[in-house]
């Protein structure tokens, strides 16, 4: 069921099916976004609730206005500058766009991911198959840790796939480990609706106006949902300090910087070096919590370089 031939993943997703597909961020779940018996599977194989929307996934950037209509002007120079890249726009939905994608709201979520074989497979559906675009939420259970390599996927969702005719596409690790950002573009101002591979500050650079959130909106990102993320352990947020007051248990596991000065005892599940690198690792760790049957993670997570945002926002997720 895991395949590097992008050539198959085509031909499974042509005919209706589900194909795993790797990108920057996380692996998806892909369908064609304009089936609706394929976006039903996606739904069953998740278990996730069928008013929550779902991200559309294209291959050309020029792409977006056959979903999206009246794009903000800031929007299209982010397009522009970021894509492909970790980035989902939020605007106003065009007819293309199935209710059951957008879990009924008139606006519609659409990024152009950056992984090659995937790229590849986008550009064969819309040329040879005529499919526009493939809905894809991250591919796991729904609430539990999100999958940064195929092996991830299979442990979630092998069963449900080979049952139906699916197939996994191995590109390899993902890139970012950590989902794109989410930023409504229906006003005059980027709101940010999920913290992501691309920041606040990144934003501001490239549209030059303020950034701002909004929680009105959040309930409609499941990923903003206070459980989210969540591994079978209990993940808990400390800082250094209160670390080392920790009783030390074998079925304790500890991730953070390397930097932190961790006593023997704990179970090292992650030491990055960097923002970036606890990012990639975060959520192979939070896995290899269960597969090791810990009961409790201690995390401390990173405070000041750039991805920090996105990370902390999923901690919280994973430890509520
Ligand atoms: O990096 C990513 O974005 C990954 C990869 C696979 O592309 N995808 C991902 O999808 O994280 P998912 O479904 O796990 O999270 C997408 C989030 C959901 O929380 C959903 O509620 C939100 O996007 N969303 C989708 N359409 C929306 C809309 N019209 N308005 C507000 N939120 C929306
Ligand atoms: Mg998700």
């Amino acid at each position: 069921m895991i395949t590097a031939d992008p050539a198959r993943a085509v031909k499974v997703l042509a005919q209706g099916n589900l194909c795993a597909i790797p990108t920057e961020t996380v692996y998806g779940l892909a369908a064609d976004a304009s089936r609706e018996s394929a976006i039903s599977q996606v739904f069953s194989a998740k278990g996730r609730p069928s008013n929550h929307p779902l991200i559309v996934h294209i291959g050309q950037a020029s792409v977006v206005n056959e979903w999206i209509q009246n794009l903000p002007e800031w929007a299209q120079l982010l397009i522009d500058e970021v894509w492909p890249g970790p980035l989902t726009v939020v605007g106003p939905r065009t007819t293309r766009a199935l209710d059951s994608v957008t879990g009924g709201q008139d606006t519609v979520a659409v990024r152009m991911p950056d992984h090659v074989l995937t790229l590849g497979i986008l550009d064969e559906l819309a040329s040879n198959h005529n499919i526009q675009g493939l809905v894809a939420p991250s591919a796991n259970r729904f609430g539990h840790v999100s999958p940064t390599l195929a092996a991830h996927v299979e442990a979630d969702l092998g069963m449900f796939l080979d049952a139906h005719g699916g197939l996994i596409l191995d590109g390899g690790p993902c890139r970012l480990g950590v989902e794109s950002t989410i930023v409504l573009a229906t006003g005059a101002q980027p709101v940010v609706l999920r913290p992501g591979g691309i920041t606040r500050k990144e934003i501001k650079h490239i549209t030059k106006i303020d950034v701002a959130d909004s929680f009105d909106e959040a309930p409609r990102v499941s990923g903003a949902l206070a459980s989210h993320y969540a591994p079978d352990a209990q993940v808990h947020l400390v800082d250094v300090l209160s670390l080392s007051s920790i009783p030390r248990s074998h079925t304790a596991g500890v991730i953070a910087l390397s930097t932190v000065e961790v006593m023997d005892g704990f179970v090292e599940l992650s030491r990055p070096t960097t923002d970036k690198q606890f990012a990639f690792e975060l959520y192979s760790a939070l896995r290899k919590a269960d597969e090791l049957g810990l009961e409790n993670v201690y995390v401390v997570p990173p405070t000041d370089e750039e991805l920090a945002e996105a990370i902390n926002d999923r901690l919280k997720r994973a430890a509520h």
